[in-house]
């Protein structure tokens, strides 16, 4: 047999000279191409895994660990993937403005590739005109200003349940992430489901256990995603892929239902469109320079969900966490309310803007606790210089907003929450000051920035007028936990038990 021959063993030191050889040429070749290259410095690799044993659960914070040591901008392996990690203002500002042209991709990844219908939603889509065209949608028909305010109703009746349901539990202790959490799906679900939402029909706790883990399965690094070649095997044998496919159907399976639910001809026209609606209006729309098929308008309706509840809710929650430790921050704050809106029922969309002080402490909250605290990856398109070092293509980039927003060089006493350094400086959180990236920057930039953070104020700005805050039972401030667990956001490790009581003050 030919292989047999092959093997035999005079033919031994000549393989062994071809292999040696052609190692030693590749090696070569390897040197050449990277004469006159300087990578960013990073810790020292081990085979096969690289840096990946250097990550601990909460990576934002490995990370920073890490940076201190080498430097703001670092090269990690991360199983075969090599990265660079960016942790201050000035090399996010390389990376997210001058050179955003040339990074502004998102790597192939399993999970994503999965859930977005192979990229065909805006989160996980590689830079293309696909991308473009569907940012657009979103941002015209979801998430600019004017659409934010006519979505207003939607957030006022969700506020509305909220302070009803805390007014039903006085003066028992609550567990806010409950609460919060109903509060930001219920925003997000009605705007884009429509009134479908929270119906029997909809069953949304069974939606909202695969909604969960879809989204852990998404935070998660697979085999296949540090091992592209020998992962996708590893992932099948640990039974990663399976559980996968299976999350996947039963999503895919709820989406189905919202859209044949809006597709039925007996359906009673809508007294407002929602973002299903539309999506539909463009997918039948054929004068379209580009198409819109049924998995698209799915994969973004999985955006709207991913990118927006958990970030809304997990905001607040931190906020609250802040304000309930710094009794200072607190009354200032509820005093600034209180003062504005008088003996008025209620804090109303147009009373937020007058509320500087609240302002400033949501950009604290932002400041300390983003809840995406690393920037979903990207991947360089061509080669670039950072300063003196140079970026490969194809190498993934990270930026770590979390260690930028408690850099010493770019804030004072970064580590208290002190929302008066806010006062008088025009700093905010919309992608020109690259010392506080909640929302990211440059292309990739979240086209939900202003929803988002509209949400964030208006449920805010509500709760501390209605109710006084109080600890549960004998806890002491210092006693209310501020650890924190990773998902797909930073999130609280605990839920926030909190006491509201009634503010006696208001016109009932
Ligand atoms: C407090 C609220 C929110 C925060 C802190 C937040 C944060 C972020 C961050 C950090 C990114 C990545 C930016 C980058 O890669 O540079 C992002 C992207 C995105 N967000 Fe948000 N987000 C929020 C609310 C929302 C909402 C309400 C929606 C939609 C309903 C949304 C939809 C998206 C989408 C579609 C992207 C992908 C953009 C792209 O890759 O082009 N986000 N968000």
């Amino acid at each position: 047999m030919l292989v047999f021959d092959f093997l035999q063993l005079e033919w031994l030191p000549s393989i062994l000279f071809l292999t040696v050889f052609t190692l030693l040429l590749m090696k070569e070749e390897k040197n050449k191409r990277m004469k006159g290259i300087k990578l960013p410095p990073g810790p020292p690799k081990l085979p096969l895994i690289g840096n990946l044993h250097l990550l601990g659960n909460l990576r934002h914070r490995s990370l920073e660990n890490l940076s201190k040591k080498y430097g703001s901008i670092m090269l990690l392996q991360l199983g075969s993937a090599p990265t660079v990690i960016v942790s201050s203002a000035k090399t996010a500002q390389q990376v997210l403005k001058i050179h955003d042209l040339y990074c502004c991709t998102r790597p192939a990844s399993p999970g994503p590739n999965r859930f977005s219908y192979n990229g065909l939603d805006v989160l996980f889509s590689p830079y293309s005109d696909h991308w473009k065209e569907m940012r657009k949608v979103f941002i015209s028909e979801l998430l600019s200003m004017k659409r934010v305010q006519s979505f207003a109703y939607t957030r006022e009746a969700e506020v509305d349940k909220l302070i009803t349901s805390l007014s039903q539990a006085l003066p028992e202790p609550v567990n806010l992430n409950e609460k919060i959490f109903a509060l930001a799906d219920g925003i997000i679900g009605t705007v884009a489901f429509g009134k479908i939402y929270g119906t029997d029909q909809f069953k949304d706790q069974v939606f909202h256990n695969v909604l969960g883990e879809a989204m852990n399965m998404l935070a998660s690094f697979s085999a296949e995603d540090l091992f592209p070649r020998i992962g996708r095997i590893i992932d099948a044998l640990t039974g990663l892929s399976g559980r996968l496919e299976k999350i996947f159907h039963q999503f895919d399976g709820y989406l189905q239902m919202v859209l044949d639910q809006h597709l039925d001809h007996a359906r009673p026209k809508p007294e407002q469109e929602d973002f299903v609606d539309f999506l539909i209006r463009l997918m039948k729309d054929e004068s379209n320079s580009f198409r819109v098929s049924e998995n698209c308008v799915k994969a973004m309706l999985f955006d709207a969900f991913i990118g927006g509840i958990v970030t809304t809710s997990t905001t607040i929650l931190w906020a609250m966490s802040e304000l309930i430790k710094n009794s200072r921050v607190m009354n200032k704050v509820q005093a600034e309310i209180r003062n504005c809106i008088g003996k008025k029922a209620k804090v109303e969309g147009k009373d937020v803007s007058k509320l500087k002080y609240l302002k400033m402490v949501v950009k604290e909250t932002f400041r300390l606790h983003p809840p995406v605290p690393i920037l979903p990856p990207r991947e360089a398109m061509r080669g670039f210089k950072v300063g003196e070092f140079d970026i490969l293509p194809k190498t993934r980039i990270l930026v770590n907003v979390w260690a930028i927003g408690r850099d010493p060089n770019g804030w004072e006493n970064p580590n208290e929450f002190y929302p008066e350094r806010f006062e008088g400086r025009r700093i905010d959180f919309r992608g020109s000051d690259f010392n506080l990236l909640p929302f990211g920057a440059g292309r990739r930039i979240c086209p939900g920035l202003d929803m988002g953070a509209t949400n964030v104020e208006f449920t805010l700005a509500n709760m501390l007028y209605w109710f006084h805050w109080e600890l549960p039972n004998d806890m002491k401030r210092e006693d209310i936990s501020m650890e924190e667990e990773v998902g797909l956001a930073c999130q609280r490790r605990t839920p926030l038990w909190l006491v509201p009581i009634s503010n006696s003050s208001q016109v009932e």
